[in-house]
């Protein structure tokens, strides 16, 4: 079954999480912003997808920015979120596998479109590995 995902972006990402969006026809929860002309603050956008996942709304989230930095740093102060910016397919398969990331971060500036799509869809069809993993996994949680 395709996952409901959760995507956000600041102005500095929009054009390339509206390209995702038009790109996969999963359900997506749009949680803004709305255009690239005026400047948001990204870290709003960070939590709004934190939420999202932790809550259950979503399964995975997607936060993009001009880096995908500053809105990874936001999304990962929520204690069930994984957040792992990418910046290829090798990236976005292993923090699925060993990581067991829940939020993929993209920076517009700093990755192509087709390269974006493809890590996007490398994150979301690849499986978490468990095993010695989930141990290290749960000791995330521990120092929340
Ligand atoms: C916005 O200008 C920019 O700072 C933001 O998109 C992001 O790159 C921050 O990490």
């Amino acid at each position: 079954m395709k996952p409901i995902v959760a995507i956000a972006s600041d102005h500095g990402g929009y054009e390339l999480k509206e390209f995702i969006k038009d790109s996969f026809k999963i359900k997506w929860i749009d949680l803004g912003t709305n255009n690239a002309k005026t400047s948001v603050d990204y870290p709003e956008f960070g939590y709004a997808v934190a939420q999202a996942v932790a809550e259950g709304e979503a399964e995975f989230g997607i936060a993009v920015c001009g880096t995908g930095i500053g809105i990874g740093i936001a999304a990962n102060r929520h204690p069930k979120v994984r957040a792992a910016m990418c910046t290829d397919t090798t990236m976005a398969r292993l923090t699925r596998e060993h990581n067991d990331a829940n939020v993929l971060c993209l920076g517009q500036r700093l990755i192509g479109t087709e390269v974006a799509l493809d890590i996007v869809k490398t994150f979301l069809e690849t499986e978490f590995e468990g095993g010695r993993h989930e141990r290290r996994v749960n000791k995330l949680s521990e120092t929340q």
